[in-house]
C-alpha cells in the first residue's frame, strides 16, 4: 500500500509511525505531489483513496485513473462537506465509471472503474 504526501515532514512522520507499528513492509508514504509521484508508481491500483485539496480532485483523478484496474474502486473524501460538484459532475459524464455519493460522515464518493 502506497500513500503520497506533499509535505515532506508529514511523509516522514507517517513512515516513522508505520515503522513503529512494524508495518513498513506493508505500507509506505512517498513525499511529493501525488499528481507527479503517481507516474513513478507501479500499478494497476485496485483501490485509490483521494483526500487532498478539494479543487484539485479532478487533476488527481486524471493522473491516477489510467493506472486503476478495471473493477478498481476510487474513494473520494469530503464530497458533501466541501463543494466537489465539478468533480462529481465530471465523474457522472464519463461512461467508464459508475459512481455514487455516500452521505455518511463528510461525504464519500464511491466510484467503480468499469
Ligand atoms: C485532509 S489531509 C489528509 C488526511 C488523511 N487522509 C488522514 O485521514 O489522516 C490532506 C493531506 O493531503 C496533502 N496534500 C495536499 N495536496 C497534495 C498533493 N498534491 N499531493 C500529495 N499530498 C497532498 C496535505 O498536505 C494534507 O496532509
Amino acid at each position: 500500500m502506497t500513500g503520497t504526501e506533499l509535505i515532506a515532514e508529514r511523509a516522514a512522520e507517517a513512515n516513522a509511525n508505520l515503522a513503529r507499528a512494524r508495518l513498513e513492509a506493508v505500507a509506505n508514504v512517498v513525499a511529493g505531489d501525488a499528481r507527479e509521484v503517481v507516474a513513478g508508481l507501479g500499478g494497476p491500483f485496485n483501490c485509490v483513496f483521494l483526500d487532498a485539496e478539494k479543487d484539485e480532485y479532478g487533476a488527481h483523478f486524471a493522473a491516477f485513473f489510467p493506472k486503476v484496474a478495471p473493477g478498481g474502486v476510487i474513494l473520494t473524501d469530503n464530497v458533501t462537506s466541501h463543494d466537489c460538484t465539478a468533480y462529481q459532475a465530471m465523474l457522472r459524464a464519463r461512461d467508464d465509471v459508475e459512481t455514487v455519493t455516500l452521505t455518511l460522515e463528510r461525504g464519500l464518493e464511491f466510484t467503480l472503474k468499469l
